[in-house]
């Protein structure tokens, strides 16, 4: 799907040939003379159309315009946030095998604080995930035009929107796929694609190294499984290694059966979700391979099921983390903390800047925040806030949550260090708390996307989220200046956004 900015009024617009016009009517629209604007004005004034984001009107060959169909569109305010609204309710009006090329005009209004959302929801309302299909039938729609009097100060928002979609959409590959197709021996396969692009290097570990390194939490998570775990280690090194990293630790349990504490049946499935975190982290790596900015980041992904069986962890069970911290296991479906708590303690060989670890981590948030907000916990105040302005800006927003020492007190145990679990009070801060004893040397952050990383129902299918919050974070970093276009770039083509990018470079080893 290639994204392209053109700067076209309204009156071109319906000149140019295409499957679908899709014209954005904010409240500011300001109608010209010609046809398509006047139809517009009759349609406000006759009360067929209103500028409540979403507000559609479908017309099939109309005389106003060379467009098979046009659509206008509602878009309330012209935010970003109303923009979206409107281009998802369009795209999913007019969506079908028909539709390959799409025209979307601002209307006269400034693009540039919308461009970036309406490249994402073009991109999510037209996802299909296809790759367990015997039949596959892909994306049809291949071309859009962002249309705009100004669009050509547009053009880096375009960048970002489209190096978005490229990080949503491997996420959402990599999260969708069942667990025996995203084993974490090929979550780490599908890391090691990523060291292909420049500046990105890669490093899988498995049980032996592990092991070595004395991560005895996030192995005996491990320990009930015939899937071997892997430990994966991206370098994204855009600038001097002097620059310190920004670490991304994703939870990466490819299955989450609970283990002995089992689950029960129902909805067990969604538990192939269970490393969205991990996902998210892929996706950021991807969508820095498209933008290039002069920054460090780190990712960090422990990977590995959770399943009962003969040698599985019991509760009781007391196991040594790599801090030396000693966890007694008194629920084994507690075991996102247990695999992010030794992934934590290796993250401070980087002396990160900040480290934020991102996990589908407790039924509780979900029960706290529903979908609309991903659970967010920092032990330091700025990062808090660089966060939130981040989520707000994406569209992609969290909730910063309390982490009080007096919820961290019922993890104390008699036969440990600590537990790994509290009472079901405040699930997810007394989760947030057990990883904050991992992080004392570190500003740090936890993200709990269990509500926000997938849909279920209808939609079941993962969401892509929080790369877009992740993305803006690190780009809003004071070193993380975007390399500018080569000059003669009017258009920016948006490469592919598949899973396995293609071979740029020869895979490089990585610089310890
Ligand atoms: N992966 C789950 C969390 C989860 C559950 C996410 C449902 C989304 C939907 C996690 O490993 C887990 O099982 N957490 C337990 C913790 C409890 C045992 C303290 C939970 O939330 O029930
Ligand atoms: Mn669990
Ligand atoms: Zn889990």
């Amino acid at each position: 799907m290639n994204f392209e900015l053109k700067s076209l009024d309204l009156a071109a617009c319906a000149k140019e040939k295409c499957d679908a016009l899709v014209v954005l009517v904010s409240e500011a629209f300001q109608p010209g003379k010609d046809a398509l604007s006047q139809l517009v004005e009759q349609a406000r004034k006759s009360g067929d159309l209103d500028s409540k984001p979403g507000k559609l009107l479908q017309m099939y060959r109309p005389a106003a315009a060379v467009a098979t169909r046009v659509l206008l569109v509602g878009a309330g305010d012209g935010s970003a946030r109303q923009t979206r609204q409107a281009v998802a309710a369009a795209v999913a009006a007019v969506k079908g095998p028909a539709l390959r090329k799409l025209l979307i005009s601002f209307a006269g209004a400034p693009a540039q604080k919308a461009v970036r959302a309406v490249v994402q929801a073009v991109a999510d309302a037209t996802y299909v995930y296809t790759t367990t299909k015997s039949k596959p039938e892909g994306r049809v729609l291949a071309q859009v035009w962002l249309c705009a009097p100004d669009a050509a100060a547009a053009q880096a928002e375009l960048a970002l929107g489209v190096a978005t979609v490229a990080g949503v959409e491997m996420a959402k590959e990599w999260a969708n796929r069942p667990a025996n197709h995203a084993t974490p021996t090929l979550l780490g396969n599908a890391a090691k694609t990523l060291a292909r692009f420049p500046k990105i290097s890669c490093e899988v570990l498995g049980p032996k190294e592990v092991a070595q390194l004395g991560m005895g939490s996030f192995m005996s998570v491990a320990q009930g499984s015939k899937e071997p775990l892997r430990f994966i280690v991206l370098h994204y090194n855009g600038a001097a290694k002097t620059v310190a990293p920004t670490v991304l630790v994703g939870k990466g349990i490819t299955f989450d059966t609970g283990g002995i504490s089992i689950k029960p049946s129902a909805e067990m499935d969604e538990m192939k979700f269970d490393m969205c975190g991990a996902a998210s982290v892929l996706g950021v790596f991807r969508a820095l391979a498209e933008l290039k900015p002069a920054t460090n980041v780190v990712g960090l992904i422990p990977a590995c099921e959770n399943m009962p069986d003969g040698g599985a962890v019991k509760p009781g069970d007391v196991v040594t983390s790599m801090s030396g911290q000693t966890i007694e296991n008194l629920n084994t479906d507690a075991e996102g903390r247990l695999v992010l708590c030794d992934a934590l303690t290796y993250a401070e060989r980087f002396k990160p800047r900040a480290i934020i670890d991102i996990a589908t981590l407790t039924g509780a948030c979900v029960v706290a925040l529903g979908g609309v907000r991903s659970g967010m916990f920092a032990s330091d105040d700025s990062l808090a806030a660089a966060l939130q302005a981040a989520g707000e800006s994406a569209l992609d927003p969290c909730w910063r949550l309390p982490l009080d020492d007096e919820y961290g007190e019922g993890l104390k145990s008699n036969f440990a260090d600590m537990a790994n679990v509290a009472g079901r009070a405040g699930g997810a801060i007394t989760a947030a708390k057990f990883l904050q004893k991992f992080t004392a040397k570190m500003p740090w952050a936890h993200l709990d996307i269990a509500g926000t990383a997938w849909k279920s129902g209808a939609a079941k299918g993962a969401t892509g989220r929080p790369v877009g919050l992740l993305l803006d974070y690190v780009l809003n970093q004071p070193s993380a200046q975007i390399a500018p276009a080569p000059a003669a770039t009017k258009k920016i083509v948006a490469r592919k956004a598949v899973a396995a990018p293609a071979p740029a470079a020869p895979r490089k080893r990585l610089a310890k």
